[in-house]
């Protein structure tokens, strides 16, 4: 069996079972199973002008390869392109745009320097699994080194239609740049077809039949791959958490209350200003639930050195303070507002204790806290989850309320709907979404790429031995 090579921006620091964000998440949970090598950013400076050596180690079945980068690099690649340019663009934000040339050319060289640690690290007939916007020229600079191993490429986030991403001065490198690949996922086929759309619109590319594209000169499958959660551990963790001393004080914390469940990275992605709000207009409309509901809302800090994100960790609290100034009595804090990291089996349980999972991005890739709650659930008393039609999640979670996050009255309306609904709705929704989940889960999401990259290979390099020599 083939080696699996990850690489990714971020990796797990040591001894730490989980991370702010999916990838990490997902990545650590497939990774575990099969074992092989993860190679990325340490998530620290080396305090130099250049990047550190990498540092190795092991944690059982997976060898780790880290390096601290310099703060040049910090600023420039991933505080500078990826964060202040790819990610606002791919989520459809182009006012938060902040492109400078310096940062592009700081995210292509940290890309070059990654690549080159990496070459002479892989064997022959590994598989090399590069993730996120952060990496995406990784396969065109290992290519020009020489390196043929199967490259699969899978995007974690959205990818935006045309008109907005061809805002993007370098998008031609960047198309270029996937086309290096042999496979290149991405979690919806809406963000597919935006790719594709992207190749075909300014006769950049084609799209062929069954998922394959060409363009540079090359063919390569493109794929919906829907990422998804250890589904059965996540639900047992949560079974286990709900029992332990820790959850029961929370518990009793919101005793005769009903509890909604926000989780997030601190980002303008993730609508919680919007979703504080329409909390607001719920607790306005149904004066019945004044006391009596509490939006718990998680949101460990995030990216912090960017700009954006500085201004909405005090738009939040700023907006969760006047919320609960207006409305709060002495007796009931109507908006409860963490602002840091909690442990998964802290939040497996807090998932089951809520009554309704709000999960209400402007726009995001997946959402695997949406699959979370899903999971968390007591299959004898489920909540509801209530979900962005603009979430990747959305495409597969049929039993939630979906809802357009820009529309308070609707968010605050289906906060009502799911606190009111019967028993046995809630048990059918609920049982919808978890048999998908069951049967999409990590392994399944993991197990199908790669199944893709074998084959995607195959096929291109059997192509390719069938063309006439030029
Ligand atoms: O899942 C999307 C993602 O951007 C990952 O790429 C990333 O690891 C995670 O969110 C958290 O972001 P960051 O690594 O910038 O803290």
């Amino acid at each position: 069996m083939s080696r699996l090579v990850v690489v990714s921006n971020r990796v797990p620091a040591a001894g730490k079972g989980q991370q702010a964000g999916g990838l990490a998440v997902a990545l650590l949970a497939a990774l575990q199973k099969n074992g092989g090598l993860w190679l990325g950013w340490s998530g620290k400076s080396s305090g130099a002008h250049e990047p550190g050596p990498p540092e190795f180690r092991q944690e059982g079945k997976i060898a780790y390869a880290l390096t601290d980068l310099s703060r040049k690099d910090i600023d420039e690649y991933y505080a500078g392109f990826a964060n202040s340019v790819l990610w606002p663009l791919c989520h459809y934000r182009l006012d938060l745009t902040d492109y400078a040339r310096k940062d592009m050319a700081g995210y292509f060289r940290v890309n070059r320097f990654f690549a080159h640690q990496l070459a002479p690290m892989i064997e022959p007939d590994d598989l090399v699994w590069v993730h996120d916007y952060h990496m995406i020229p990784m396969a065109a600079e290992l290519r020009q080194m020489g390196v043929k191993n199967r490259l699969g490429f899978f995007l974690h986030i959205p990818w935006p239609p045309p008109d907005v991403f061809f805002a993007l001065p370098v998008h031609e490198t960047i198309l270029r740049g996937l086309a290096s690949y042999d496979v290149v996922g991405f979690q919806t086929q809406f963000d597919a077809d935006n790719f594709a759309h992207c190749l075909v619109r300014e006769g950049i590319g084609k799209a062929l039949s069954d998922g394959w594209c060409e363009a540079y000169g090359r063919r390569f499958r493109v794929g919906v791959f829907p990422i998804g959660i250890d589904t059965a551990a996540f639900a047992a963790q949560a079974k286990k958490a709900i029992r332990t001393s820790e959850l029961d004080r929370i518990a009793k914390s919101f005793v005769d209350r009903d509890l909604i469940v926000g989780v997030d990275r601190l980002d303008y992605s993730k609508g919680i200003p919007q979703r504080i709000e329409a909390f607001e207009r719920f607790i306005d409309t149904n004066p019945a639930y004044r006391g009596r509901a509490t939006l718990l809302q998680i949101t460990p800090k995030s990216r912090s050195d960017v700009l954006n994100y500085a201004q909405i960790q005090r738009e939040v609290a700023e907006l969760a303070g006047r919320v609960n100034g207006a409305l709060g009595s002495l007796d009931w804090v109507p908006i409860r507002y963490v602002n840091r990291s909690i442990s998964q089996s802290v939040l497996a349980g807090i998932y089951r204790l809520g009554r309704v999972g709000l999960v209400t991005p402007m726009r995001d890739g997946m959402n695997l806290v949406a699959k979370e709650y899903v999971a968390a659930q007591d299959p004898e008393n489920p909540g509801v989850l209530v979900l962005s039609r603009f979430a990747g999640a959305a495409r597969e979670m049929n039993g939630a309320l979906l809802v357009n996050p820009y529309d308070l009255d609707a968010v605050s309306n289906a906060i009502a709907q799911a606190l009111s609904m019967s028993l046995e709705s809630r048990k059918e929704r609920w049982q919808r979404m978890m048999t998908h989940l069951l049967e999409h889960d990590i392994s399944r999401w993991c197990g199908d790429f790669l199944d893709a990259l074998g084959a995607g290979a195959e096929a291109r390099r059997q192509a390719e031995d069938r063309r006439p020599a030029a």
